[in-house]
């Protein structure tokens, strides 16, 4: 056979002889005696038609899959195509797994979801810097961004200041909160977490959102109830087939995801993993923090349905979270999303807006001179506020069952991985 491209085969130069075409399959579409393949290599933007017996059809022949047709060139009886291959041979050279491809739109219709109802409800979206010099969280697991190259050979700090990759940006989702009211942003985040755990990722993307005059957790819990519910919909009534693809792993309720969410306090969840029979490997004292094992029980325990888990003990969270002051035990007023299969899937909370509580509170931690310019959003025009993050890989992991969140993300980033 001659050995031709695409574009060439289109053209119809060879009508009649024997060509061979190499490229990656666009479509594929089976009938009962044929099946229909378009073949691009990209030499043109069309694909070139062909047309195969059933019996030289094979599974490893899907979209995306790399393969070599060898076959006569023929005019087309269709008028939307000029030629056509009618195949004798075809072997496919390189394997594309079709679920990969799933995956990826399923992602793209679950964010559209997310942001079209933030959208929808007057949010406002805002990119926040990927580098920065702020440890939201606090928890000290950070990525440096040193500069390199010849003109900083003697480790001459770039910025005058250690940055960082960010954690999060809710910080500076709070400055802009005070002047368009509500805010989000759809983002890399990064973490220096040395697990080897199914659900962290060194670099992830969060939804994160940011609401002025939220005066309470069920303003803030509403939020997020009706942004998981909208994307979620969203998602299964774009992609039926890309569900039906991961079927075999899908947890079979993943519907009832839809029901109502329930609510427990971190006072009631510690009653209920201590009175359960279930041997814990971490301790379940109050104070203590839920572990993945606690929070996969609880969600179990309460019917495998969303739960939100409120009120933590203050000192378990960040400085940001607001003092719960009328509660017997000393909590702050933040919440947890704990969802079947994975956990925790969102974080949020009321942030401490009454400068007295706040700058205390960073004093004690030595912190008051990094954060000034965070002690004075509280004294010019400070409003009661609060906001969450939502791991955008653990939705998928959630939504589709799978167990391993590297398996969600076609490049993922754990600790001793960084291939690519
Ligand atoms: O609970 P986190 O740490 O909350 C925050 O960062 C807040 N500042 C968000 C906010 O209020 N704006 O993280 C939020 C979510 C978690 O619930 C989890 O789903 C996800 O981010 N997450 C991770 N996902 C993958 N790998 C990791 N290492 C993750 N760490 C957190
Ligand atoms: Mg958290």
């Amino acid at each position: 056979p001659t050995k031709l491209r695409v574009s060439q085969a289109l053209s119809g130069a060879e009508l009649g002889s024997n060509i061979k075409v190499q490229g990656w399959v666009r479509s594929v579409r089976a009938q009962k005696a044929n099946v229909f393949l378009h073949v691009n290599d990209g030499s043109s933007l069309q694909s070139l038609q062909v047309v195969a017996s059933s019996e030289l059809s094979d599974p490893l022949l899907t979209f995306g899959s790399a393969v070599e047709v060898t076959g006569i060139l023929k005019k087309s009886p269709h008028q939307k195509q000029p030629v056509e291959l009618d195949a004798k041979q075809i072997n496919v050279v390189g394997e594309c797994n079709p679920s990969d491809m799933a995956l990826s739109i399923f992602a793209n219709f679950l964010i559209s979801g997310a942001e079209q109802m933030l959208l929808d409800n007057g949010f406002v979206e805002i990119n926040t810097p990927i580098i920065t010099s702020n440890d939201c969280e606090g928890a000290g697991e950070l990525f440096q961004v040193e500069p390199s190259g010849p003109d900083y050979a003697d480790g001459e700090n770039f910025f005058s200041v250690p940055a960082y990759l960010t954690v999060s940006g809710q910080l500076h989702l709070e400055v802009v909160s005070g002047a368009f009211s509500k805010v989000y942003t759809f983002g890399p985040t990064f973490r220096a977490e040395n697990s080897q755990s199914r659900r962290h990722l060194a670099e992830f993307y969060m939804v994160e959102a940011e609401i002025s005059f939220t005066q309470s957790l069920e303003d803030l819990t509403k939020v997020m109830e009706d942004m998981f519910r909208f994307a979620t919909e969203h998602v299964l009534a774009h992609c039926v087939e890309d569900v039906d693809l991961f079927h075999k792993h899908v947890t079979p309720g993943h519907r009832e995801y839809l029901v109502s969410f329930l609510r427990i306090t971190y006072r009631e969840a510690i009653d209920i993993l201590r009175r359960s029979s279930e041997r814990f490997a971490f301790p379940t004292d109050w104070g203590c923090d839920l572990k993945t094992e606690h929070e996969k029980y609880l969600v179990k325990h309460c019917g495998n349905i969303p739960v939100f888990v409120t009120d933590y003990p203050y000192d378990l969270k960040p400085f940001y979270a607001r003092d719960n002051q009328d509660h017997p035990e000393r909590t702050a007023a933040a919440v947890d999303l704990l969802v079947p299969g994975v956990g925790e899937l969102c974080g949020g909370s009321l942030r401490e807006e009454r400068l007295n509580l706040l700058s205390a509170r960073l004093e004690e931690a030595g912190l008051e001179d990094v954060y000034s310019w965070y002690l004075d959003l509280r004294r010019f025009g400070s409003v009661p506020h609060g906001g969450f993050g939502l791991g955008f890989e653990r939705y998928l992991q959630c939504i589709l069952g799978v167990d391993n969140i590297k398996d969600v993300v076609p490049f993922p980033r754990f600790s001793h991985s960084c291939l690519l």
